[in-house]
């Protein structure tokens, strides 16, 4: 099992990551709760993950002499609000979960991120464990301790810092994974690799997805160095003074195309491939890096498999990302790519380059 340890202002928790991990879930959290745990597990998941994995799950944690209970929440990003979050506490009351209840977010990035969201806020804050299942979950969302909603305004608008007890990795989850999903969450391990792990990097842009997806210790490794990445900016930076900024990669571009689509077209890390080969265009046009690197970051999102088609008008995209500065940081941070492996945040890209990196987008979806 491989044990990666991840800072945080409250205190450090574990990262455990093993193929099979479920099915020792149980006696994995008597080791962080201790043998004199007496109070309730709360496991919050949808109906997917219920359906595919509940049941292990459920036998581990009474096998190891826990009192577990499931609760179930609408699945899908739509229910990543605030009345799902009022929905499950009311369930919490019902059952009579007190303050020393544990929940457990089992499930996606959205039963991460409200299950997060409700642990933090219940009874003025409960005890969290994070069980991601896809991989976006597990390389991404699980790991630094962010939770949140959305709102009718914009995504993740209101949420809080509540750092997990411990994360349990298990890459046999992903089996049950729909392929584009799965796919989805590589462009993150990806985006890993671009800033600061070259050798994720390389395994990647000659990987096959379908070969991935068949090679447990090929699929755990880049989960590890995917978290290993993460985990080192975060440990640094928890509250995204700068440094943690550098986890955006494709994301400015990203953004804007998943608010211009009406966040129905693309899965978020289907954006965030476009929004890495946007921002490679954008780096060789400023001189950030040389034409060979853009263009082995481009090569490496277009071979991971196919992606939606874009459509956005370039000055629609430009709008958005005028829009977003406004609600939130003030300047347009991008964070270009100078090498595989080394990445520095920019704030004065020209909106004429910019323009031609949109363009250059829907071009490419044009000539395939
Ligand atoms: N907190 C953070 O730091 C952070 C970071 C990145 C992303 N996020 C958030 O994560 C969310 C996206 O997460 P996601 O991509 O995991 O989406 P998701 O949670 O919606 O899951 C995707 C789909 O996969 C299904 N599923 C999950 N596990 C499965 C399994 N093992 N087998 C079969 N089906 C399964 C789910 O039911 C769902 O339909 C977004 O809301 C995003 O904002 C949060
Ligand atoms: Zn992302």
């Amino acid at each position: 099992m491989i044990r990666l340890a991840i800072a945080a202002a409250s205190g450090s928790y574990e990262a455990l990551i093993a193929s099979g991990l479920i099915e020792r879930a149980g006696a994995q959290l008597r080791q962080t709760l201790g043998e004199r745990f007496s109070s309730a597990l709360f496991v919050v998941t949808v109906a997917p993950v219920r359906r595919k994995w509940g049941r292990k799950l459920m036998r581990s944690l009474s096998a190891a002499g826990f009192q577990a209970k499931l609760i179930e929440m609408p699945d899908g990003e739509s229910a990543k609000k605030l009345a799902t979050v009022e929905q499950l506490a009311d369930k919490l009351i019902r059952l009579a979960a007190d303050r020393d209840a544990v929940l457990v977010a089992f499930g996606g990035g959205v039963v991460g991120d409200v299950t997060g969201l409700l642990a933090s806020l219940y009874m003025r804050g409960v005890g969290l464990i994070q069980i991601p299942t896809t991989v976006l979950a597990q390389v991404d969302a699980s790991i630094g301790g962010k939770t949140g909603v959305n709102l009718r305004a914009g995504k993740n608008l209101l949420g809080t810092f509540h750092p997990p007890r411990v994360v349990l990795m298990d890459p046999a989850v992903l089996s049950t994974l729909p392929d584009r999903e799965f796919r989805a969450g590589l462009y993150e391990a990806l985006k890993c690799g671009v800033i600061g792990r070259p050798e994720l990097f390389g395994r990647l842009e000659n990987a096959n997805v379908r070969s991935l997806r068949r090679d447990p210790a090929w699929l755990e490794w880049v989960i590890t160095e995917s978290v290993k990445l993460k985990a080192e900016v975060v440990s640094n930076d928890e509250r995204e003074g700068g440094l943690r900024r550098v986890l955006n990669f494709g994301h400015t571009i990203g953004h804007a195309l998943e608010a211009d689509s009406g966040y129905r077209r693309f899965l978020h890390g289907e954006a965030v491939a476009w929004g890495m080969v946007a921002e490679a265009h954008i780096a060789r046009a400023q001189g950030q890096c040389d034409g060979v690197t853009a263009q082995r970051i481009i090569d490496a999102v277009l071979a991971l498999g196919p992606l939606p088609k874009v459509t956005a008008r370039s000055c629609d995209v430009l709008r958005l990302l005028q829009t977003d500065k406004k609600t939130r940081s003030g300047t347009v941070h991008f964070v270009l790519p100078r090498q595989i492996g080394r990445v520095q945040v920019v704030n004065n890209v020209p909106e004429k380059v910019i323009i031609g990196a949109v363009d250059e987008l829907r071009r490419m979806v044009r000539r395939n």
